[in-house]
């Protein structure tokens, strides 16, 4: 059983960038923590970075099929990309969006999100922690789901 971490533009650079916004913890770590985490809840988690559009949409393509759910922080894409909201939509691979920031309190074109209305549920604003609560959340879904 495999979930997917999606992670967009820009957030290869965590740890270094905008600490004040984005914190000190990398993304690397993230990952190691989040993939541990998950293999405790007997799921596989299979993560992908990319600073292209295309290339999220076609790791989609890939392996959303398989999977059984995603966490996706889309960074930037977030407020842009009708692209990243049909591939997640394509194959029909229920989702938790993720911010580290509170996409909220910041700039309003920030405030749009082409993916939230098709997430199970939107989690901004708990630094790297937000990760943890969407791994939290998404299992928490799949297992409701299977009873
Ligand atoms: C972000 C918020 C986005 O607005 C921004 O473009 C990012 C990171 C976050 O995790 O807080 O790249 O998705």
């Amino acid at each position: 059983e495999t979930l997917l971490l999606i992670n967009g533009p820009n957030l290869n650079m965590l740890g270094i960038r905008e600490p004040e916004k984005y914190g000190k913890t990398t993304l690397q770590a993230i990952v190691e923590r989040l993939t541990q985490q998950a293999s405790q809840e007997g799921y596989k988690l299979l993560a992908f970075q990319s600073n292209s559009e295309g290339d999220i949409v076609s790791f989609i393509h890939h392996n959303g099929l398989s999977a059984r759910g995603a966490l996706v922080n889309a960074g930037a894409y977030t407020h842009t990309s009708i692209a990243l909201r049909d591939a997640l939509l394509a194959v029909n691979l229920p989702f938790i969006e993720i911010h580290l920031s509170n996409i909220y309190a910041r700039e309003a074109f920030r405030h749009h999100s082409f993916l939230a209305d098709k997430a199970l549920g939107v989690i901004t604003g708990f630094g790297d922690y937000s990760y943890d609560l969407g791994l939290l959340a998404l299992i928490h879904f799949l297992r409701e789901k299977s009873h």
